[in-house]
């Protein structure tokens, strides 16, 4: 068993406001940081964490070294990650306010710049026990959805940032859906019917999160666990990559709910995105302290 994932990989550029701009407003900001990013990087880095096998797919320009250093010092393997002469590597530019949301605008770069006719390839060793992660910051989606549902496995599609064409065009090849509620709302607005997908898997904030097995009807719901957040940036990357590994070795949706939930808490607690990201064991310390 193991994950894949096709995923962007961003330089996360971080300032600290007291709160968020207006349009036409200047403000300066209170402190600036650096850190590993990108959906696709921090779930790579989330599934690594929680002690899952993960394969990251994807490309960064020639530059940044330690990006792919800080990926491989998390366990993730970076075989399939290329690097491109005539492209930057992703990066994004995140405005936090005083209570941790926070407002970001991405450069793809890189991003958007991978081969998606090597992609096949680069899955060919995949099992029908793995998984497929994938979100919405690089190309070739579909193409890798396509190779991975041949051989079988598992795809999961974090619908983020939300397109609705992009969405419409990954259902047909998906298993689970991952979303926030805002998400959610939009995709069910603009695609209203049945979902061509196994699952749903919604995560609400501070209000939880829940799973909805479309093929049974079931629906599973998990509260959040309390904390005082400092920085949502990464939080449902955290969650999709533990609720990943969680599935990927064998724990049913409910314990996967738990897994991911505590690490998205730890996680909001800390700043920063891929970076602040917990180890398996500091989230199964969380849950150890945990009323039952
Ligand atoms: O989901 C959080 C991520 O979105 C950040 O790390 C940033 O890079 C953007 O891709």
């Amino acid at each position: 068993m193991a994950i894949w994932n096709l995923g962007s990989i961003n330089i996360d550029h971080v300032y600290r406001m007291d709160s968020l701009p207006s349009p036409g407003e200047t403000l300066a900001s209170r402190s600036y940081s650096i850190g590993l990013g990108g959906k696709g990087a921090n779930q790579s880095v989330a599934a690594a964490r929680a002690g899952a096998s993960t394969h990251h797919l994807g490309a960064m320009g020639r530059a940044d070294g330690w990006v792919l250093e800080r990926l491989a010092d998390s366990g993730v393997d970076i075989a399939g990650i290329r690097r491109l002469a005539d492209e930057v590597t992703g990066h994004a530019l995140i405005l936090l306010d005083a209570e941790g949301e926070n407002a970001i605008v991405i450069h793809p770069g890189a991003n958007r710049a991978i081969d998606e006719t090597a992609l096949p390839d680069a899955l060919s060793n995949m099992a029908p026990s793995d998984t497929l992660l994938i979100q919405n910051e690089t190309n070739g989606q579909v193409a890798a959805a396509r190779a991975a549902r041949t051989r079988g496995a598992r795809v999961i599609y974090s619908a983020a940032p939300f397109d609705l064409e992009a969405a419409r065009a990954i259902l047909p090849h998906a298993t689970i859906l991952a979303m926030n509620a805002g998400e959610a709302r939009q995709l069910f607005a603009g695609h209203p019917g049945d979902l061509p997908v196994a699952g749903l898997l919604i995560t609400m904030g501070s209000e939880g999160a829940e799973y909805r097995d479309l093929t049974t009807g079931q629906t599973w719901h998990q509260p959040a666990f309390p904390v005082d957040p400092v920085d949502t940036t990464g939080a449902g990357d955290t969650f999709a990559g533990y609720f990943a590994a969680a599935l990927d070795e064998g724990r049913d949706i409910p314990a996967a709910l738990r897994l991911a939930s505590a690490a998205a808490a730890i996680k909001v607690t800390r700043p920063g995105a891929g970076d602040a990201i917990p180890t398996r064991a500091e989230v199964e310390a969380f849950l150890a302290r945990q009323p039952i």
